[in-house]
């Protein structure tokens, strides 16, 4: 089949290519994100392979079915960025990779976390500087604090199980209850307890109407003096500014991103030549207690052998059958956000 890759970096050839080996698809590499002025190169593509910085909005969806498209297949677990209902009217399947590695965005959370928290950013900056005096670097320990997960999926719940093996107490929130978890001593609890009792909050809920700017002014008040925000999920689950006003009132201590609300121009790029437009995000860079890393949270080996390997599957299984496998494929339907 033929299918334009957009968004695509170094990485992502090498690994599609390698996945691609046998299966003999026509993968055509885009750099480009997909746009209104780029969309031309899916012209006479039935597939169009897509990553989480690439925006199919109704216009591009009925440009690219125009254009002979009828697969989307993503190379992330999110789908916010399509719009599900259009894909509906134009009868386009929609194909993800629910789970390449929970592991690896789990991990990074943890990584966020003691990295702000014994301040790691700033010690090796120090040591290289040959400046080994421990001032400014006091942490706590992870032990018996109060970790609160927002969102308990494949991510959250690989992220419940090393804070229970750090020794933390576990607060979890989320639509449903996973009872093994529930077993394993994580606590289920309302989203305004979570965030009364956590001194580390993290969230792993996708991002749909419910859950944008859940993290807004209101519920940052409600947290504790000094808490840890960090978030591997979606920018747009925090009101940026509200994080922001919270951090400058000293409320929030720290603050780990890997996702951010207007990443879609920044990230995944080189800009280090550039005057940075994005005031916003400017201003959060300046926080001694923040640390940004640019969605790098699934970033490893294995993460991206399965996202290759899953998405030509998507790709194969619809080309020889007119559809993926049901566990891949993302409807309206089956995704519509519960209230
Ligand atoms: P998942 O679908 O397994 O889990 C999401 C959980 O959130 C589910 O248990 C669901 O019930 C819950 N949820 C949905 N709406 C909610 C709400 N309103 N309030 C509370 N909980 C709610 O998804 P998975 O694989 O754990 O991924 C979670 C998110 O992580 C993805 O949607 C994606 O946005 C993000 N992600 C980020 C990556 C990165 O590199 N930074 C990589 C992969 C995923």
């Amino acid at each position: 089949m033929r299918v334009a890759v957009f968004s695509t970096h170094p990485f992502d050839r090498t690994f599609l290519a390698q996945a691609n080996r046998g299966a003999g698809h026509e993968l055509h590499f885009v750099d480009a994100k997909l746009s209104a002025q780029t969309l031309g190169a899916a012209q006479g593509c039935k597939g169009v392979c897509l990553f989480v910085s690439d925006v199919a909005d109704a216009a591009i969806m009925k440009n690219l079915h125009a254009g002979g498209t009828r697969l989307l297949a993503l190379r992330s677990a999110g789908f916010n960025n399509v719009d599900l209902a259009e894909a509906d009217a134009l009868g386009m399947t929609i194909a993800r990779v629910p789970a390449y590695s929970p592991h690896a965005v789990a991990e990074h959370a943890v990584g966020l976390m003691l990295m702000l928290n014994r301040k790691l950013h700033r010690a090796h900056n120090r040591v290289r500087e040959q400046n080994f005096a421990l001032d400014g670097l006091l942490g706590f320990d992870m032990h018996a604090k109060v970790v609160g997960i927002v969102g308990v999926g494949k991510i959250g719940a690989c992220v419940a199980r090393i804070m229970l093996g750090f020794g933390c107490r576990v607060l979890a929130y989320d639509l449903v209850r996973d009872e093994e978890l529930a077993g394993l001593g994580v606590e289920y609890v309302d989203l305004v307890r979570l965030l009364r009792e956590s001194d580390v909050v993290t969230l792993h809920c996708p991002l749909t109407p419910q859950t944008r700017h859940l993290i807004n002014a209101e519920r940052l008040a409600l947290m504790k003096p000094g808490v840890m925000i960090i978030n591997t999920s979606r920018g747009a689950v925090i009101d940026t500014k509200a994080l922001i006003a919270g951090l400058k009132r000293g409320h929030v201590g720290y603050v780990g991103l890997d996702v951010y609300e207007e990443e879609g121009d920044l990230f995944f790029r080189d800009l280090s030549e550039e005057v940075i437009q994005d005031d916003v995000f400017a201003r959060l860079q300046t926080f001694p207690n923040v640390v940004v890393t640019a969605h790098q949270a699934f970033f490893t080996r294995e993460a991206l052998t399965n996202i290759a390997e899953t998405t030509l599957d998507n790709i194969t299984r619809f080309d020889r059958e007119g559809r993926v496998a049901e566990a891949n494929r993302v409807t309206l339907q089956r995704h519509a956000p519960r209230p």
